[in-house]
């Protein structure tokens, strides 16, 4: 079910206004941490992707990819989490694998931001970082726009072996972030810094 469109969502059109659409889109900007409702379907998650793959690239590596866990496939993720968990952390409670196991269950769609690194690629290994970061942002935005809230989490579930084995990573292939959307009932706010104090003028 496609929501609202928010105001960042008229950035496209071009011309003063959409700027400003734009820009006041990404003041508004807040992780949301707790994230109900159905999330996003299957054509605005394209869409959001979409977007995601405008973000800057050097060399046109597209050292991206991404993969959608939701539904039935969430609980499926979950299970594997918890018994790879186990063996590797013998020492855990029962109290902690649960814990971990709830992971992918906090938020109804969670997209799998996939690097590409390849160390024989023409560009550092850190450039195919940042523009994976840049396509993971883009589709944080994108999915704003659409009216979706999210949040971008890495931990224990991005590294896990067997989660990376379930996504069929290869050994160049890391996650970069699982975002995780939906809709949040009593959104966090966030007062930011004033700016000044991340800028300066080299004269
Ligand atoms: C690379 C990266 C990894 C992150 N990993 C986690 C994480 O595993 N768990 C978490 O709670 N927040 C994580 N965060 C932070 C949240 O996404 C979020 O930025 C933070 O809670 C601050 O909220 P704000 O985005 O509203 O400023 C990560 C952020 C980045 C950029």
């Amino acid at each position: 079910m496609q929501q609202s469109v928010s105001v960042l969502g008229v950035f496209c059109v071009g011309g003063q206004v959409a700027v400003m659409d734009l820009y006041e889109g990404l003041l508004q900007r807040v992780s949301q941490p707790v994230l109900n409702g159905d999330g996003p379907d299957f054509d605005t998650l394209k869409a959001c992707i979409q977007a995601a793959i405008c973000a800057p690239d050097h060399r046109a590596l597209q050292p991206w990819r991404f993969v959608l866990v939701r539904d039935s496939a969430r609980i499926r993720l979950a299970e594997l989490y918890r018994a790879s968990q186990k063996s590797l952390h013998p020492e855990y409670r029962e109290a902690e694998l649960d814990r971990l196991a709830q992971q992918p269950l906090r938020a109804p769609v969670l997209v799998f931001s996939v690097a590409i690194v390849r160390p024989d690629a023409p560009v550092p290994e850190r450039e195919q970082w940042l523009s994976c970061g840049a396509a993971t942002q883009n589709l944080i935005l994108a999915l704003q726009a659409h009216g979706w809230d999210s949040i971008w989490r890495t931990g224990a579930l991005a590294e896990d072996p067997a989660v990376r084995s379930a996504l069929r990573l290869l050994a160049y292939e890391h996650v970069a972030a699982v975002v995780y959307t939906g809709h949040c009932s009593h959104p966090r706010r966030v007062e930011r810094p004033d700016a000044a104090g991340f800028l300066e003028e080299w004269l």
